[in-house]
């Protein structure tokens, strides 16, 4: 359990980094569109300065003319065609222009936008309706107008000033994170049905769970009134195995089953006659044969349970001793399997600190003195060691 909400932790943390991976990546994006919607382009074309690589503007004269002003005194007129070329990524927008004019002149006719002359400059500003309004990535536009001046004049000091018309879906970031997002989204909605689906199971499992273990109960209460002597000794010895098992650091998942495989290790005690059974004195040898009948019964009964594995080596194994004089088959060592061999000291001290017919339970130093003695005999040493420690410690009275 713990396990899974270290898990469910690192991935929570794993979504949080990633969402806040993509939220830093769009906030970046957001400022450097705002930066590029909001930083002037600037052009300067002159003696000092060249055309940059953002906008290229020429100027052409098609042609020339003599010509009288208005007061009649002999002029030069003069066409010239302005040509502004965007070489960004992003529309050309909001622009003006002022042109430098070496001497005075008048202008006598114009196209494409609004002239406004001042001493020897002119500010030159785009009609709206036209296409120069917005110079589109990789076009060329053009306008124009006829100067009347003394003499041919050339011109080529400009000064353009404009914006870039970014939009959010022209930067490849913009899609890497869309993506990343979307993926991001289709993720977690996956991860929370999953979620919600092992909660599902989860609960129908602690339920069966529950099911089985309250069946078990019911059994070994059965199995415990047969025995008019032994009233609970199931359920306890199901503590004590599982108190074992957690001393011996099993893993989770067997500390659970012994504790149901050792509710149930007496279950063949319902095969045993009574008179056998709950006879007040003695057992005669035929009638101690037949109580040991009991774990090859109740070996027999569990054969068919498969949901907890050991469930039949732990009844018909109980009765078998470490050094290999036990029943039913004489196994010895680690050839008894491990719950069997747990059980065999949790029942062991149950027996020896309940009172029984013949004679009273023992204390505590007796019990204690008969497991260090018995260590490597009947019992495991290292089980029996575990079950020293924990009633010198109190931790099982
Ligand atoms: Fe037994």
């Amino acid at each position: 359990m713990r396990g899974l909400i270290e898990k469910g932790r690192k991935r929570f943390i794993q979504f949080f980094v990633v969402l806040i991976g993509i939220i830093i990546g769009f906030t970046i994006l957001g400022v450097r569109l705002w930066y590029d919607r909001t930083t002037p382009v600037r052009v300067v074309v002159g003696e000092e300065s060249k055309n940059t690589s953002m906008v290229n503007i020429t100027a052409n004269i098609p042609k020339h003319w003599d010509d009288v002003d208005g007061e009649g005194n002999p002029c030069v007129g003069v066409q010239y065609d302005f040509f502004v070329e965007n070489h960004m990524k992003w529309p050309l927008v909001d622009w003006e222009m002022l042109i430098t004019i070496p001497k005075e002149a008048q202008i006598d006719s114009s196209w494409s936008g609004q002239f406004l002359m001042t001493d020897n400059e002119i500010l030159y500003r785009p009609d709206p309706d036209r296409d120069i309004y917005r110079v589109k990535p990789g076009n060329k536009e053009n306008f124009g107008m006829v100067l009347m001046s003394d003499e041919l004049m050339v011109i080529k000091d400009f000064l353009l000033v404009g914006y870039k018309d970014a939009k959010i879906t022209g930067y490849i970031s913009f899609y890497v994170l869309t993506t990343l997002a979307v993926f991001w989204v289709l993720s977690l909605a996956w991860y929370v049905t999953m979620k919600l689906r092992t909660q599902k199971l989860e609960k129908q499992r602690v339920k069966d769970q529950k099911i089985i273990v309250e069946t078990m109960q019911i059994i070994a209460g059965f199995i415990d009134a047969k025995d008019e002597y032994t009233t609970g000794h199931s359920s306890r010895v199901s503590k004590y195995a599982t108190r074992l098992a957690e001393k011996m650091k099993l893993p989770e998942e067997q500390i659970k089953n012994i504790g149901y495989i050792a509710m149930m290790h007496d279950c063949g005690k319902m095969g045993v006659r009574d008179n056998v059974l709950n006879k007040p004195g003695k057992l005669t040898d035929e009638e101690m044969e037949i109580m040991r009948t009991h774990t090859i019964l109740g070996g027999k009964v569990l054969q068919s349970v498969t949901a907890i594995e050991g469930m039949l080596e732990g009844a018909l194994y109980h009765h078998e001793r470490y050094d290999g004089t036990g029943y039913p088959e004489g196994l010895k060592g680690d050839q008894i399997p491990l719950f069997a061999r747990i059980i065999c000291v949790a029942d062991s001290f149950d027996a020896m600190n309940g009172d029984r017919v013949y004679r009273k339970h023992l204390d505590m130093g007796e019990i204690i003195r008969e497991l260090e003695d018995n260590m490597g005999k009947q019992f495991d040493p290292e089980i029996a060691g575990h079950m020293v420690d924990m009633l010198r410690s109190g931790e099982i009275q």
